[in-house]
């Protein structure tokens, strides 16, 4: 299990760095940020959120098979926007609606190294384009209005502290 960083945090706001070499090190950090998200019961996890600003983020879908994406690039989104619930593993306990395009297509490298290009919607469009700000340090509250986002913030500092009170009596 890897150490989820959360708000606040500098390594969120990092532009991140492209990955060259692709080692057995790529394989096992892959790995270990699949195995982070499905502790955390999450559907996907960048680079940056466990402390790494390298270009990754993995995805896994209920059902579905693990993704590794590296260096990616969105290449197309579509027109048509639609909006959904989102959260954060970095900002947990609060969700909001972000609107975004409803589909995208994705150039990446699996973690060998092998070039692949997806076109996805529903969800995984919106857990790419979720996950993919990440490796820009952008956080899905940025897409919120000044107020909205305010409120999120809020209520994320009000839950954390509440859970960091229990932590400590603990
Ligand atoms: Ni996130």
């Amino acid at each position: 299990m890897l150490d989820i960083y959360t708000l606040g945090e500098d390594v969120l706001r990092e532009e991140c760095s492209e990955i060259k070499e692709f080692g057995p090190e790529i394989r096992m950090l892959s790995e270990a940020m699949l195995e982070t998200l499905e502790e955390a019961d999450g559907v996907g996890l960048a680079g940056p959120q466990v402390g790494v600003p390298k270009r990754i983020f993995v995805i896994q879908l209920r059902g579905e098979k693990p993704l590794v994406f590296i260096n990616p690039s969105i290449t197309e989104t579509s027109i048509e926007t639609g909006v959904y619930e989102e959260g954060c593993l970095s900002i947990p306990g609060v969700y909001h609606d972000v609107v975004r395009p409803v589909a995208v297509t994705i150039q990446a490298q699996d973690a060998s190294g092998k070039a692949f290009t997806l076109k996805a919607d529903g969800l995984l469009a919106r857990a790419i384009q979720h996950e993919n700000d990440h490796l820009h340090g952008r956080l899905y509250i940025d897409h919120l209005d000044e107020k909205e986002r305010e409120k999120v913030v809020k209520a994320y500092e009000k839950k954390n502290r509440i859970r960091r009170r229990q932590k400590a009596r603990v």
